[in-house]
């Protein structure tokens, strides 16, 4: 097991529904500690890629983000969730559906802040469905830019985003993949990378 495979195995809960709280460590109370180890990992797996941004989405992506950053040294710009909004021309506009909260999100940047000029990394907390992620990859093909790799914390390797994401031709890299989740034990399977 890597590090962050070691701490969801010691901090995580099972909840029921395949939901997996890490609350205490990642999407709540946050662990900078962590966070750098996260960091560090991500520039060993992109090594060599021309990275010049990092994307995520608010809220509980922005941190992780941010510590990222200051391994590759480079600015984060964060997509803003919104109802629906009409800033006609001046924003790069996605739909995205959660699945988990049953309603359709608008997700937003500026178009000041991402251009063709861009070579981006995304970075996110949870990859389960992937909407959000598909939002984010759409809002930078709009723009013009590229997107170079994804890292994400944790993906649900048991739900269908990794396998969308991964078959459109991305550079996915999750740090832990759960491939299986038990309520009544608790037990968590990783997928062996
Ligand atoms: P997806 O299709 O974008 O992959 O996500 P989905 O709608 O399935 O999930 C909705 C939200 O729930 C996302 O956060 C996602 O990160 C989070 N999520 C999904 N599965 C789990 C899980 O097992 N544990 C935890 N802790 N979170 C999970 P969000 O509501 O879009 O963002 P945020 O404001 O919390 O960052
Ligand atoms: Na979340
Ligand atoms: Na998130």
């Amino acid at each position: 097991m890597n590090f962050l495979e070691e701490r969801i195995v010691k901090d995580g809960i099972v909840k029921e529904g395949n939901v997996l709280k890490v609350d205490s460590f990642l999407n709540h109370q946050m662990d900078i500690d962590l966070f750098n180890q996260m960091g560090e990992e991500f520039k060993r797996r992109f090594e060599g890629k021309n990275i010049n941004k990092i994307v995520t989405i608010e809220a509980s992506g922005i941190g992780i983000a941010c510590v990222v950053a200051q391994h590759f040294g480079v600015p984060v710009v964060f997509a803003k969730k919104s109802k629906s909004i009409n800033i006609e021309g001046e924003m790069y506009i996605a739909e995205v559906e959660s699945f988990t909260h049953k309603c359709k999100n608008q997700v937003i940047v500026s178009k000041k802040f991402l251009n063709e000029d861009d070579h981006v990394l995304v970075i996110d907390d949870f990859l389960a469905n992937g909407c959000a992620l598909q939002g984010l990859i759409s809002i930078i093909n709009q723009a013009g830019g590229t997107v170079e790799g994804i890292g994400i914390a944790i993906e649900k390797g048991f739900q269908v985003g990794g396998n969308i994401i991964r078959n459109l031709g991305y550079q996915l890299e999750s740090l832990a993949i759960v491939e299986d989740m038990d309520e009544k034990t608790g037990k968590i399977t990783f997928r062996e990378q």
